[in-house]
């Protein structure tokens, strides 16, 4: 509504890499690029807000044709071909033969690491496996079915607690299921709802003791979603149903909260052009990356990138969202590739919240294995989640008759030129020297955002050419906010009596966490390595020994077994942890190594016996070391609704099993609390955290001494176009 139309731009803003030395002596003959205003790569091709729909449109890259895809790398997600095949074999196989299950996951089932490890491209592949998750008369079943010989090579029924994956029919079906209550009818319109205006949400149940065992079930809640598209500031409080996923009927309504105001409606529409202008800002110019001669990555065979000194593999999971597999960067020296992590993935979600109401204890949700976090990821808005220059990758996943489905769009992988500066020296001439060196920092960055209902997650895993990789998880979306009578904190004699803070009238932003706990599978140039703490501890100088009183010294000690390696942050008895490989010295003797580089943090501070942080458990650490184990690979267990925390990562690392020079797991958890403010409603801007993984004595000297500078006749001269 009367916004500004959007222009055609010729290089309003281009890669301007602004140096201020003059004192650069152009080492080659850079050519000139210029900026024709019809080259393609100059004109703008993405119009992407619709003038008369509101919000944005959500795509514009096509994706590819799947259903002719075959795999060309071990560890290449299954294609719709192989999906289908495992349907057709479960289809004729005797248990299921009668009645089929309902499929809630199908992962490929990577083959044992040696068999990666050997293939070489242009080598048969392993023979393709698929991980299933099946669920029958209330029975988990996990299954391996090969797609070769077309047998099932094993099949195991409840091997744990708890339930596999919630597929979308049984979200879909949970959300309808009140509808067939007359107490649930009756309660919806005593407040005054139009059942059509009604959008009802699935919060997992958790497991709270024996009332809600045997079956599976799932919480259900309304939200009013009359006049405005943002339902989740709406809540229909006290009202829960629960509802058994399998019989798809109401087991409970809880209904507490009949004297509470649905909030109303106003200011929380988020889309753009339901917007008034911005207040008190002057709206900035468009801004964009270009690369005149096309992004420097390859990705080869839909899944092997190629960038600057790495190479690694790239897929879409349902269950773990992002999956960087096989990273490898080139040795500074010896151009030698080298290995770096076998594998990396956000392995499990925890966001408990602190109410404990009703209608709010339960909601300690473990996304990962609860929804997905690949299930829940839609494709990305070209231009504003991710830059122009990126390349888009598909998701192929499996609905609950067992067929493939195509998410299109849901990773980009970009260059990114952030204005920052990779190594930098000025020296001045009162040493004699006028010298300015400088380089600018260009990285690689894989995105996927997951909307896991109300909240987004942004997951960035950013390569950078020094060997770094920052790992990032950035939150926005809506609060998961509770009604309340108050309209002003004047009301309540004590604000801390409430669980969260009032962010608009009638709407309590209630106080949360969240954990996601990382897999990361570290091989630092191979296999074996061992985990090594290295404590900066004070020490007191000897009476007479020195000016200074105290002075700090770093002990290094070797992690025996996997308890040695349970880690807590500690800001005032710091410790690097490093990943080192004790059989690859460097010139001067130092292992070959990569250490963890923790940012911001939070710890889980609930009891240990409190259900949610039993089931959760993984989360009483910031760091672990396991002993490597396929199986182990989902921190709170394979199966996890409902799941009593029998198979976590802290009951593994109980085993306590001996990780000196062996084939190691780190698991890394990055927190956050998050008390909420008025900044947070309708919609919250991003609040990010990351940490990352930094070589150390990993090449002889700095690896990216010798990259070159940019010089002015690398970029086209762009002119800030006539607007009009
Ligand atoms: C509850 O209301 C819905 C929507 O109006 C209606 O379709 C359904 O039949 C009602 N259920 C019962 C049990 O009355
Ligand atoms: C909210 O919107 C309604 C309907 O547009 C309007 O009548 C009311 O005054 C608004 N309330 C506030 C506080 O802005
Ligand atoms: C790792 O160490 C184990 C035990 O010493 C040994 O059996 C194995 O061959 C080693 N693996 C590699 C890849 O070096
Ligand atoms: C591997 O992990 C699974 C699941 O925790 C466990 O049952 C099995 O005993 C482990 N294998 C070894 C060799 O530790």
């Amino acid at each position: 509504m009367g916004r500004t139309s959007w222009v055609h731009f010729c290089c309003v803003f281009c890669l301007i890499l602004l140096f201020l030395a003059r004192s650069w002596l152009p080492l080659g003959k850079p050519e000139r690029v210029g900026c024709p205003g019809d080259t393609p790569w100059c004109t703008s091709k993405n119009h992407i807000y619709s003038k008369s729909g509101l919000g944005l449109q959500t795509q514009v890259h096509k994706s590819t044709d799947h259903s002719t895809q075959i795999p060309h790398h071990p560890l290449d997600p299954l294609t719709v071909q192989e999906i289908n095949r495992v349907r057709t074999i479960l289809t004729s196989y005797e248990p299921f033969s009668s009645t089929f299950p309902t499929i809630q996951s199908v992962l490929l089932d990577e083959p044992e690491k040696p068999l990666v490890l050997g293939w070489k491209g242009g080598d048969p592949l392993p023979p393709r496996k698929a991980a299933v998750l099946a669920l029958l008369n209330g029975q988990s079943h996990v299954l391996t079915v090969d797609l070769g010989s077309g047998h099932v090579d094993s099949h195991v029924v409840n091997p744990t607690s708890g339930y596999p994956i919630l597929s979308r029919d049984d979200i879909l079906a949970a959300s309808r299921a009140p509808f067939s209550n007359a107490k649930f009818n009756e309660s919806i319109s005593k407040r005054g709802i139009s059942p059509s205006d009604l959008a009802c949400i699935t919060p997992s149940a958790g497991w709270y003791g024996p009332d809600e065992e045997g079956r599976r079930i799932i919480k259900v809640q309304c939200y009013s979603a009359e006049s405005t598209p943002n339902f989740y500031m709406r809540p229909i409080e006290g009202l829960t149903v629960t509802v058994d996923l399998d019989k798809k009927e109401v087991v409970k309504i809880s209904d507490t909260g009949r004297g509470i105001p649905v909030p109303r409606s106003n200011n929380t529409d988020y889309r753009y052009n339901a917007q008034e202008k911005p207040v008190g800002m002057e709206p900035l110019n468009p801004i964009s990356i270009e690369q005149p001669k096309g992004p420097s990555f390859k990705v080869e065979d839909g899944h092997i990138v190629k960038w600057a000194n790495w190479m690694f593999h790239l897929k879409a999971d349902q269950r773990a969202g992002l999956v960087i597999s096989r990273a490898m960067v080139r040795d500074s020296e010896t151009g030698q590739l080298r290995s770096v992590m076998y594998k990396g993935f956000s392995s499990e979600l925890f966001v408990p919240y602190m109410d404990l109401d009703e209608a709010w204890y339960f909601k300690t949700y473990m996304d990962a294995g609860e929804f997905g976090l690949g299930a829940v990821a839609m494709s990305l808005v070209p231009l504003n989640d991710c830059p122009r220059n990126s390349h888009y990758m598909d998701g192929i996943f499996v609905a609950s008759d067992g067929k493939p489905f195509v998410q299109p769009n849901i990773i980009c992988l970009f260059e990114r030129y952030a204005g920052d500066i990779g190594w930098r020296h000025s020296e001045s001439l009162i040493h004699g020297l006028e010298i300015r060196e400088a380089r600018p920092k260009v990285t690689l960055v894989a995105r996927m955002s997951s909307s896991l209902g109300n909240y987004d997650y942004i997951f960035d895993w950013e390569f950078q050419t020094d060997g770094l990789i920052q790992i990032k998880v950035g939150l926005s979306g809506m609060l998961m906010v509770k009604g309340s009578p108050l309209e002003n904190i004047n009301q309540v004699p004590n604000q801390d009596d409430l669980s969260g803070s009032l962010v608009s009238e009638n709407v309590i932003g209630v106080v949360h966490d969240h954990f996601i706990t990382f897999h990361l599978d570290l091989d630092v140039d191979g296999a074996n390595n061992s985990f090594i703490k290295v404590n900066l501890e004070k020490e007191d100088s000897l009476p007479g020994e020195s000016p200074r009183k105290s002075y700090l010294k770093a002990k290094r000690q070797v992690a025996q077994t996997e308890k040695d390696a349970q880690i807590k942050l500690k800001l005032y008895d710091p410790s690097e942890f490093h990943i080192i490989n004790p059989s690859r010295r460097s010139r001067l003797g130092n292992p070959a190594g990569y250490k963890v580089v923790p940012g911001g943090n939070a710890a889980s501070l609930l009891n240990h016996d409190d259900p949610p942080q039993l089931r959760s458990s993984f989360t009483n650490n910031q760091i672990w070391v396991t002993l490597y184990n396929k199986s182990e690979q989902w921190a709170g267990g394979l199966l996890v609704c409902q799941s009593k925390g029998d198979d976590t990562l802290a009951v593994w690392s109980e085993r306590n099993r001996p990780i000196e020079n062996s084939d190691i797991v780190l698991w890394y958890t990055l927190g956050f609390h998050h008390i909420p403010c008025q900044e947070d409603f309708p919609v919250m801007p991003t609040v990010s955290s990351s940490f990352a993984l930094k070589p150390i004595n990993f090449f002889d000297s700095n690896p990216i001494l010798r990259t070159a500078p940019a010089f002015e006749t690398d970029l086209p001269d762009c002119k800030p176009s006539s607007s009009s």
